[in-house]
């Protein structure tokens, strides 16, 4: 299994054996952390990993999933740092499939403000992962996710590999599986908008949610060979939405 077909097997996983995982296995979720690519890579970010087979090492303030690894991850606080570590931690999660490894997103986990930071770096999010009880993959079919009808508006007939990046993109988790985004597909462009809530209170893990998305994105232009640009265009961000705010678009370049 590949990353771009862990995408459709994924799901999150909240039954883990206690059981410990080879020291070459996490050396390599290590060293895949190092290669993954970011959305800003001018954005410094850190991960660490604990060891919790005993159950002992829980994080502190910890309620939730039980799992005999915790990976935390820390960002440099500037803009748009939780789409960026988003991004990561989805590859993280789709790299752990692939080694065998299930893997949840812990957004509820809370450290006390003294472990909050790692020197200039915030806290962001916690993964439980490990070695599962019960089946590792699911079908994409079996993912509760909005319907393609649902979350993209045509433009303009989606070209065969603009259908394949919208499928990932439909794919992506997000925090309560709110999928807070809609597409709007216009040939080989895809233009992605944020639900708009209440502008003062923009959702907790909305940002965290897109780089996720965008992870998705990135894997699946890899595999296909495709020349994708992630870029926020000037005129759509100009304009003013009712229901949605504009985030980025892709553009989708086949010779
Ligand atoms: C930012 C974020 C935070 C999440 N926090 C939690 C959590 O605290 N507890 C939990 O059980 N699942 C959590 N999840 C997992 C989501 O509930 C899950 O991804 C979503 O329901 C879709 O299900 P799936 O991952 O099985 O496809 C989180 C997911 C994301 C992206």
């Amino acid at each position: 299994m590949n990353l771009y077909e862990a995408i459709s097997l994924r799901k999150s996983h909240r039954n883990f054996l206690m059981e410990e995982i080879e020291p070459e296995t996490l050396a390599e979720i290590g060293a895949f952390y190092e290669e993954a690519p970011s959305l800003f890579p001018g954005i410094k970010t850190e991960i660490g990993i604990t060891d919790n087979t005993d159950g002992k090492h829980a994080p502190k303030g910890f309620f939730g999933v039980k799992a005999p690894y915790y990976l935390t991850m820390y960002s440099e606080k500037k803009d748009r740092y939780m789409m960026n570590a988003g991004c990561i931690c989805e590859q993280l999660s789709l790299y752990m499939l692939t080694l065998g490894l299930g893997s949840c997103f812990l957004g509820s986990v809370s450290y006390k403000k003294d472990a909050r930071t790692r020197g200039d770096m915030e806290f962001v999010i916690v993964i439980a992962f490990g070695k599962v009880n019960g089946p590792l993959t699911r079908r994409a079919a079996e993912a509760k996710r909005l319907s393609m009808q649902e979350l993209c508006s045509i433009r303009e007939e989606p070209k065969h590999w603009t259908q394949s990046i919208l499928e990932v993109a439909r794919l992506a988790p997000s925090a309560y599986n709110a999928q807070p985004w809609r597409f709007v597909a216009t040939g080989s462009r895809i233009h992605f908008f944020s639900k708009k809530k209440d502008f003062t209170h923009p959702g907790k893990w909305d940002e965290f949610d897109f780089g996720c998305l965008f992870a998705h994105v990135l894997i699946a232009a890899d595999e296909l060979w495709l020349d994708v640009d992630l870029i926020r265009l000037e005129n759509i961000s100009q304009k003013n939405f009712k229901m949605s705010q504009y985030v980025l678009s892709a553009i989708i370049k086949v010779e």
